[in-house]
């Protein structure tokens, strides 16, 4: 099921990784139920990358009265989407598959223009911050439901318990935000 020579060719040559499985010969031995995980898989990580630096752009660039709170908070979901990011592609490569890594596979691999380079204000950074990790959950609940009819448990585990988990949480924390509350 592993294809470990692949992995050690790309590693050697320097080969960028590709989303599907690593090899001819070893696709050939791959059940195609993984090699559609990993292409999910692959997906998700480019998003998750993306809205991972999605929140420390907003870190640095939001402004307003409650500057300081969304400051912090934006902060701790990067760091939760990091890790994210990390158990994402660990599995790609416990699976046999070979992760992104780099931005430029990111761009060539994410469709999403929703984390745009404009300077964003406090409410509009929340509103932006809500949406997208919602559309995250949105995409990992039907891969992970994906996942689960091909088989795949242990995908699906780590989307129902990690992915989904998280970004539901920080959609409450950063849509609490959006809330028309007198500051004082
Ligand atoms: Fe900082």
């Amino acid at each position: 099921m592993f294809c470990l020579a692949s992995v050690r060719y790309r590693i050697n040559t320097g080969a960028r990784p590709r989303l599907s499985a690593p090899s001819r010969s070893c696709r050939s031995r791959w059940p195609r139920r993984l090699q559609a995980s990993v292409e999910n898989l692959n997906q998700l990580v480019a998003d998750t990358m993306t809205l991972r630096d999605m929140y420390k752009k907003h870190h640095w660039q939001v402004a307003g009265p409650t500057f300081y709170q969304l400051h912090l908070l934006y902060d701790k979901h990067f760091d939760e989407q990091s890790e994210l990011v990390d158990s994402l592609a660990e599995r790609i490569q416990s699976l046999g598959g070979v992760s992104i890594a780099m931005a430029h596979d990111v761009a060539e691999t994410n469709v999403d223009s929703s984390a745009s380079a404009r300077p964003a204000a406090s409410s509009g950074a929340a509103g932006a911050a809500a949406a997208c990790t919602r559309d995250r959950a949105a995409r990992s609940s039907f891969n992970g439901q994906a996942a689960a009819e091909a088989g795949d448990d242990g995908t699906n585990d780590l989307l129902v318990s990690d992915v989904i988990r998280t970004n539901e949480m920080q959609v409450w924390f950063v849509s609490e935000h959006l809330v028309d509350s007198p500051l004082l």
